[in-house]
């Protein structure tokens, strides 16, 4: 039992740790092996998040073409105070936050001084990850009550009794709402909606329908980083599955899709061959220009995204955007 450390006269607590259905080595190759075997192969976006993926993402974040964290971050400096207001208009004062894709946490943390939540719950599928973030943010918010679980929410949204409820305010920064079709994300609101009610509320972000050069340049930057990051999965495969990808004969595609709305990456393999893993027992074979779909990213139209918050049970829904309206940041009651 570690001993609290006494700071600033506020005795230090104790970050907890949830671990939901625990994402079995054996459970993630699975689901990657089926992917790799179906007619049309494809798989999650969730195997783009190993330790170097998530560095990757990271840089992402900074280039030029890549206007999502940037633009949600002008619309929290500029209406952060409206946003929070709105929240807790809907869920009361001092909730229990609750944090989808939590990752380093530094999005909620920017939030805690408006928002003086009683407790932090970070959600996230990189339970190591997360476990660094909170006792680091516990050194700065000694006293909070701080709470890591471990769950992939792409699954289902299901927290244990007791740390989230009635009255919570659900956060889901990032526009990550767009990997999932518009089935999936009703489904993920829906789970939401039914944690926070009655009387909590929601804080999302939504990328909006824009310009396509915008849009695919946003997903093939020049410098190749998105590149980078999507080229990354076959090396998680080749560590995951024991595969034997071999990286040079893949190449990144960044399209944007309108009948679906969304920008779909994909990679398509340069020339015909054929990828063996499990010791040379299983193989897919891949024709030149076939593709392994690895990412969709769906922008949605502000009234669109209001209706599927509407379809999911939220009510209230109100909208706070940029100048060019590039980017959502949704707030709705439960
Ligand atoms: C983390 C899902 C919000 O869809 O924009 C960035 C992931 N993929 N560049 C997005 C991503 C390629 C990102 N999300």
């Amino acid at each position: 039992m570690p001993v609290p450390e006494v700071r600033e006269g506020l005795t230090m607590k104790t970050p907890s740790f949830i671990h939901g259905q625990t994402l079995a080595h054996e459970a993630l190759a699975a689901e990657a092996e089926a992917g790799l075997l179906a007619a049309a192969a494809s798989v999650s976006p969730k195997f783009l998040y190993d330790p170097l993926g998530s560095r990757l993402f990271d840089a992402i974040t900074e280039l030029d073409e890549y206007y999502v964290t940037r633009t949600e971050a002008a619309i929290f400096a500029a209406e952060g105070d409206a946003i929070v207001d709105a929240a807790l208009s809907g869920c009361g004062p001092a909730p229990v936050l609750v944090d989808l894709g939590a990752g380093n946490c530094a999005k909620a943390a920017r939030l805690f001084a408006a928002l003086r939540p009683r407790r932090y719950v970070a959600v996230d599928i990189s339970v190591d990850f997360l476990r660094e973030a909170l006792e680091q943010l516990q050194q700065r918010h000694p006293a909070l009550d701080l709470v890591g679980v471990g769950q992939d929410f792409s699954v289902q949204l299901a927290l244990p009794a007791g740390i989230a409820g009635p009255g919570s305010l659900v956060f889901y920064p990032g526009s990550s709402i767009g990997n999932f079709t518009p089935e999936g994300a009703l489904r993920l609101l829906r789970q939401a909606r039914a944690l926070a009610a009655p009387g909590g509320s929601l804080v999302i972000g939504a990328d909006l329908v824009k310009d396509v050069q915008v849009l695919e340049r946003a997903y093939d930057d020049a410098l190749g980083v998105t590149a980078a990051f999507n080229l990354n999965l076959l090396r998680r495969l080749n560590g995951l599955l024991g595969a034997d990808f071999d990286l040079a004969e893949w190449r990144h595609v960044a399209r944007f899709d309108t009948p679906h709305s969304r920008i779909e990456m994909h990679l398509e393999a340069r020339r015909p061959l054929t990828v063996r893993w499990a010791g040379g027992t299983r193989e897919r074979a891949f024709a030149a220009g076939e593709r392994i779909h690895t990412e969709n990213s769906c922008k949605w139209s502000r009234p669109a995204f209001a209706a599927l918050l509407a379809d999911a049970g939220w009510t209230d829904v109100r909208c706070f955007t940029d100048a060019r309206a590039w980017f959502g940041v949704f707030v709705a009651r439960a």
